[in-house]
Formats: C-alpha cells, structure tokens, sequence
C-alpha cells in the first residue's frame, strides 16, 4: 500500500452490508475514507450517519415521506451518479438492493473507478456490459457477495485451469423444517437465519436458494467458469464460503467466520491485507463438524427451476431477477404463503418470450415486467 487513502461511496449505506462496510471503514481511517452515502428512506439512519462519518456527499430520496430534516445537510446532497464518478473516489461499493446501481455502477466503471460488487441484480442483468466495459477501463471488480468472494480469493495466484467450483449454502432458515410444513413456513421463521445477519429480501432468497442461483449466475459472469463446472453444496455452518478444485485435483477453500465484514474488507483493501480486532477468528478446534450434503429438490424446488431457467441465457435471468423480486415482496408482506414464491416464480417463467441477444435496456424492462407480473399475481 502507498499511502493512498482509497476514497469510498457506499450505495446502500443503511442496508445490511452498507451499516457493515462503515463498521470497515472506521477501523481502517488512515488507508479508507468514506466520500458518499447513498440510501433511499431511511432518513434518519443516513442522517445519524452523515453526522458521524462527515461525507463529502449524500443522496436520498427526496419524494419520500420523512419525520427527519435533511434540510441541514442539502448543501451535501448529490445525484447518485455524481456520487460515483467524482474525482476524490476511488471504489464504488454497490450494497443497494433491486436494480438501482446497475448504471451508476456503469458510470462509475467508465470513469475509472473500481467496482466492489454486493448487489447480485446488477452483474445478473449487466453482467456483459459491466465485464466489458471493465475490462475496456481497466478497472477491477472486487466481489463483496461472501461466495464470490471467496472464489476470488482462492484463485488469486493461479494460472492453471480450474476444474470445479464448489459454491456453499448454509440451506438458509428453514433447512430443518419438516417438509410437510414448509410451504407455510411464516416471515418470522423465514427472517430467522442461523448463520448470516442479512436484509429481508436475501434472507428470503437464502431460503428458497434463489441467492444461490444468483451465485452460480455471478461466478460465471466474474470468473468466466461454465455451468457444468460449478456445484452447490450445502454446508449448514457457513465458514467454508467457496472452494476451488484445480487440474490436478488440488482444492483451495476459503474458510473464516460467517461475518460480512471480512469479504467487505477484502474488497475494500484488495490485495492488501490487515487485521481487524473487530472480526472473529475461525478456530478449527471449535469447529469439529464441519458438514457437506447434496441439495434436496423437495426442500428447495426453486433451486433446479432457477439453474435450468437461468442455463438459457438470454432475457432469461432477468426474468429469474424480477419475478423473484415481486414474489418475495409479496411473501415478505404476508399476501403469499413461502410456497407461492415457487408458484408465482413458475407461472411468470412459463409466460416468458425471451429475446435474442439482449440490450442493457432489453434486460431491465424484462425485470420491471416479470416484476409487475409476479407482484399482480394471484396464486
Ligand atoms: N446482506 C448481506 O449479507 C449480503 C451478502 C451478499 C450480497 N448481498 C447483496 O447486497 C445487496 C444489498 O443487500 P442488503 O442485505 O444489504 O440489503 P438491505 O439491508 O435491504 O439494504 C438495502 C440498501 O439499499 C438502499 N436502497 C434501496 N433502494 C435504493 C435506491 N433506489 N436508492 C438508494 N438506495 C437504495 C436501502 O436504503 P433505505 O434503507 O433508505 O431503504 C438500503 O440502504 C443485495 O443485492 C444483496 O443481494 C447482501
């Protein structure tokens, strides 16, 4: 490291991963200085967080109903866009959910800046654009996703040809319910994840393993690995994050504890690395049972639907992207029960006409419609 300080702006400062990346940030002050915070309604969490951290910028939503006063910090407020392609920034952290970043993330790219990528929706439906124009750019992207990132992380060095990947999945919430009573599992159950602390919309997806299909989407799209090279497992306690067998059958695992806060740091420090009194450390003497299954289809028939829908290319993960969102909203606000997600995620697929190769603007009105489809379901 020069002594650079790398100047960051967080899109989705208020989320899950946003509230931990500042939780990184303030650990490193002489190497990480925060420049943006981008949130949507949250107003008075982005306003406890700009007093605290002092951004040079920040953006909210202006038309939403507010019990705090922003009107103090409006000499700070900036369009997301210029949030991400000022001068003092170096790494756009993209931790919003649904498809906000997805041109921000492009603007950030083509004016320089290095990519650390949580949000799943922008590289599943811009995954082409946001690899070319990367590569054009020379501009890394640093996967934040704890599955990605560990992939990235046991590659690094490696020249030889990778011959799986192993992606895990703690099985998410609902992996010991009976299967007789799972369609009706509740939110609350499904919000109790073992492992994670996580927003609502992926904590949903963990438990019909949506996300990992998103996974398997990303891998592909960050590491140019093909579908019959990459298998899910599952591995209920969440510290082996990835692994990585190579020609020779030699296999690198990333192991560590089950806390964002590690891959945020890697991203946010990439290649350097340093210690954070503020993480755990994994022990493997506490750790004795660490465990591998197969997926069960029965407990997880989103899973096969979303790979083999997914495998066809085209608008066809951007239908997966959209009718999930609208599902999970509908669960999340009790309209549906847990197994309508399936339901709804089956119909607005069957429906789907799927255009060949796809525009950016193609992808993104084919989430927005499977999302109205999936949202005006009946089921
Ligand atoms: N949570 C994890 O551990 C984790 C792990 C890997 C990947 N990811 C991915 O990271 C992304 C974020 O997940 P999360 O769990 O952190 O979500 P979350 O807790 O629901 O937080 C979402 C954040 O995005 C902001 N946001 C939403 N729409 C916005 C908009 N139009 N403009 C500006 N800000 C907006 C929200 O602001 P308000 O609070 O103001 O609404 C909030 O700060 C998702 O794509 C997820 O799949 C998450």
């Amino acid at each position: 490291m020069d002594g650079h300080i790398k100047g960051i702006t967080i899109l989705g400062s208020t989320g899950s991963v946003g509230t931990q990346a500042i939780e990184v940030v303030k650990q490193f002050p002489d190497k990480l200085k925060i420049i943006g915070l981008a949130a949507k309604s949250s107003h008075a969490k982005l306003f406890q967080q700009i007093q605290e951290i002092s951004p040079l910028m920040a953006s909210w939503d202006k038309t939403q109903n507010s019990k705090t006063d922003m009107t103090q910090y409006q000499n700070l407020y900036s369009e997301i866009s210029d949030m991400c392609t000022n001068n003092n920034v170096d790494i756009v952290l993209t931790a919003t959910t649904g498809i906000t970043a997805i041109h921000p993330t492009i603007q950030a790219i083509k004016s320089g800046k290095n990519i650390a990528l949580a949000n799943k929706e922008s590289i599943i439906i811009a995954g082409e654009q946001i690899i070319s124009e990367a590569k054009k750019h020379s501009v890394e992207i640093l996967p934040v996703d704890s599955e990605p990132n560990a992939i990235w992380q046991c590659i690094q060095g490696e020249k030889s040809e990778i011959n799986r990947v192993f992606i895990t999945s703690s099985g998410g919430s609902l992996r010991s319910k009976n299967l007789d009573t799972l369609g009706n599992s509740t939110i609350e159950e499904t919000m109790k994840h073992p492992n994670w602390a996580m927003g609502p919309k992926i904590t949903v997806d963990s438990a019909t393993l949506m996300n990992k299909v998103f996974e398997v989407i990303e891998a592909k799209w960050l590491f140019d690995i093909p579908w019959e090279k990459i298998d899910v497992i599952v591995h209920n306690q969440s510290k082996i994050h990835s692994m990585v067998e190579f020609v020779d059958g030699s296999i690198k695992a990333q192991i560590g504890p089950s806390d964002m806060k590690s891959p945020i740091q890697y991203a946010l420090l990439y290649p350097d690395r340093f210690k954070n009194p503020s993480i755990n450390q994994f022990n493997p003497l506490e750790n004795k049972n660490l465990t591998f299954e197969e997926i069960d289809p029965r407990r997880y028939p989103c899973f096969e639907l979303g790979i083999e829908t997914a495998k066809k290319g085209n608008t066809w993960p951007a239908v997966l992207c959209g009718a999930d969102e609208g599902a999970v909203e509908l669960f999340l606000r009790g309209k549906i029960k847990f197994s309508g997600i399936f339901t709804i995620l089956n119909q607005v697929i069957k429906n789907h006409i799927p255009i060949q190769s796809p525009s950016l603007s193609d992808m993104m009105a084919t989430f927005q419609n499977s999302y109205t489809e999936a949202i005006n379901s009946k089921v």
